[in-house]
């Protein structure tokens, strides 16, 4: 069922379990995947704000998105997944930066190459933990790949963007020691701009097709 890697087609209805980890106050992958799709997504974030946005958002225009809120910023599907949840797919925009001030670089670069001259604000409208974490990216990745052993029977493909392409080398090594079935790195093209997003799972082939089913209920 992995979107893109072999043309396969995607699954779609409410039957479709989508985690969102860092699903941000404007909830951009649970509404693109529930229109297009049509899958159902429980969005997590670690910033009070953001769940407040996307509360509203959900109340306004009546959609049934589960929210959670994470407690603890070394966590990520620690204290979110319940023992009883089982989702096809989790995914993430993860936090790329490594401290405030290299999130606050990045944005004037990103300014000055628009023409805008500089800027004191962080990009996109992010806040802090919105762009940065402590060891950034890779550090966040690392502890999503050592917290995804955790639920490896509960989530049939960890997915997330990987923003930086350098970060791919050191994840395979992390992957590598982790006890994963399959993995796969899907690249994406949008204009001028490539990108990517690695998938694992810990799930055999023959094993895929039955708790895709069973998680549907
Ligand atoms: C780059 S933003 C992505 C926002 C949105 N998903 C998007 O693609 O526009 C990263 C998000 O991760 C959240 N975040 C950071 N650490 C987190 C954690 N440990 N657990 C859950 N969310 C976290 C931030 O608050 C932020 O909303």
């Amino acid at each position: 069922m992995l979107a893109g890697s072999n043309n396969q087609e995607i699954p779609r209805g409410r039957h479709i379990k989508a985690l969102d980890i860092g699903t941000g106050a404007s909830l951009v992958y649970p509404l693109t995947g529930q229109s297009e799709y049509g899958w159902h997504f429980t969005g997590v974030d670690i910033d009070a704000g953001a769940i407040k946005s996307a509360r509203q958002i959900c109340e306004l225009n009546k959609l049934e998105i589960t929210l959670r809120r994470q407690s603890k910023a070394v966590n990520i599907f620690r204290g979110v997944i319940q023992p009883n949840d089982a989702f096809h797919v989790t995914m993430c925009n993860p936090p790329f930066h490594g401290s405030i001030e290299k999130a606050k670089k990045g944005t004037q670069r990103k300014w000055a190459n628009l023409g805008k001259g500089r800027s004191t604000k962080l990009n996109f409208g992010g806040q802090n933990a919105e762009l940065w974490c402590p060891g950034g990216e890779i550090k966040f990745l690392a502890r999503m790949v050592e917290q995804s052993m955790e639920f490896a029977d509960q989530c049939l493909w960890f997915t997330s963007l990987v923003s930086k392409k350098d970060n791919l080398q050191p994840l395979s090594r992390i992957l590598g020691k982790a006890r994963i079935a399959d993995c796969k790195v899907v690249e994406m093209a949008q204009g001028q701009k490539t990108s990517r997003f690695i998938a694992w799972t810990y799930m055999k082939k023959n094993e895929r097709s039955s708790f895709a089913k069973k998680a549907r209920t």
